[in-house]
């Protein structure tokens, strides 16, 4: 199956093109430079050598790509042993249990939502219908939020992300409340735990593992972290079954296997760049030395297209690939979610095919509209027909 490469949409300029040289050194939207890493072999090495550090880069000294970075006590602001202790916590509250319970419930929210598109459409968005909802409740549902907050809470998260194009004061004012409503929610949870992530993260924490502060992170950060994400990347594997024949001949009628959900995430991921790190030492990275002080980042999207391990690489190969992507980055800060974001793609990708066999791009030039984002590829809306 091919895949043109139009069907990546806009890329941020300092992406760049197929064209680049593997590690190139590239002035970002802040005014900052930086080493861009595509080449997939030396991105792993960005990602995994301890001599490059997420807690340097997030040092407000250090040269930075956005605006937008992870808190200093975030958990993708730590290294070592530091970060590792954390990362044990979170795996071990993510337990399989959890994981099969939260299955269960993405089958039944996905199935809710496509009767909702059904009985209101067409045509539908699938963004605003189907691609926002589901992520949301599947966050609220894992951190413990209860019912009677959803809707303020989901309204917090969303004018945080800028989905309803909030002001800059707005934003901030929304961070705040969340923080306020994070805080107060683990109060509770605390009075009255229940069967979720963060009963079990108070649960440990009150075992001395971990500080109030340092929960109150890792809800924001679980947050921040799965919810734009997980959006795009829903919207981005309907879009290319909408629009690559091939694909759609394949899955119509059959399974949506987990090697094609892993094919098109590789192929169309929601996070176009990793975080930056900064080096610690001088480090050789192919044919230049990235000097002590000096950041890389990876073009995660490049990367994923990388010829020299991904034969073809624009090929969706649906029997899959025996290279891992690095959409979900690799090694120690490697995506907490990503079992969750497969399973949701899975899951909404093959109810929304078997539900609606006649599935397609509403007519008009004006169906798929691409979000600016700098670090997350998603769209704004994707509207569709039956
Ligand atoms: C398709 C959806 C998702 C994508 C594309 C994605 C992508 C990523 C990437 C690339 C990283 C590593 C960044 C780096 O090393 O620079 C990461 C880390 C992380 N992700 Fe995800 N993610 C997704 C969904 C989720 C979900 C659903 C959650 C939570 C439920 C989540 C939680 C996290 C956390 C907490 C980290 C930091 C891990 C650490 O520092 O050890 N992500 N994600």
């Amino acid at each position: 199956m091919s895949g043109s490469s139009d069907r990546l949409g806009p890329l941020p300029a300092f992406l760049g093109t197929d064209a680049r040289q593997p590690v190139a050194w590239v002035r970002m939207p802040t005014g900052d430079e930086m080493w861009v890493v595509s080449d997939y072999t030396l991105a792993r090495i960005v990602l995994t050598d301890p001599r490059f550090s997420r807690a340097a880069a997030a040092r407000p000294e250090a040269p930075k790509f956005n605006t937008a970075n992870p808190s200093r006590n975030s958990i993708m602001s730590m290294d070592g042993s530091e970060h590792t202790r954390l990362r044990r916590l979170v795996n071990g509250a993510f337990t399989p249990s959890r994981t099969a319970a939260m299955t269960r419930y993405v089958e039944e929210l996905t199935d809710r939502l496509l009767t909702e598109v059904a009985e209101t459409g067409p045509p539908a968005d699938l963004i605003a219908s189907f691609a926002t909802p589901l992520p949301i409740a599947v966050l609220t549902r894992l951190l413990g939020v209860p019912l009677e907050d959803g809707e303020q809470f989901r309204t917090r998260v969303e004018m945080l992300f800028d989905i309803t194009f909030s002001t800059p004061r707005e934003k901030a004012q929304h961070g705040m409340a969340l923080v306020a409503y994070m805080t107060g929610l683990i109060e509770r949870k605390r009075r009255h735990p229940g069967d979720d992530l963060i009963s079990a993260l108070i649960a440990a924490q009150d075992g001395g593992a971990l500080s109030s502060e340092a929960l109150l992170h890792l809800g924001l950060a679980l947050l921040m972290a799965g919810y734009e994400t997980t959006v795009g990347q829903l919207g981005l594997a309907a879009l290319w079954y909408l629009t690559e024949p091939s694909l759609r001949a394949r899955l119509d009628g059959g399974e949506v296997s987990g090697a094609i959900v892993e094919e098109l995430i590789r192929l169309t991921p929601a996070a176009s760049v990793s975080f930056p790190r900064v080096a610690l030492e001088d480090v050789r990275l192919g044919d230049v030395t990235v000097r002590a002080g000096q950041a890389a980042l990876v073009d995660v999207v490049h990367a994923n297209r990388d010829g020299q391990v991904f034969p073809d690489p624009g090929r969706l190969e649906a029997d899959g690939r025996a290279t891992a992507h690095l959409t979900f980055g690799i090694g120690p800060h490697y995506c907490v979610g990503a079992p969750l974001a497969r399973m949701q793609v899975r899951t909404a990708l093959s109810r929304m095919i078997a539900r609606f066999p006649g599935l397609a791009l509403a007519p008009g030039p004006d169906a798929v509209r691409w979000k600016d984002g700098l670090t997350t590829r998603g769209l704004t809306h994707l509207h569709v027909t039956w």
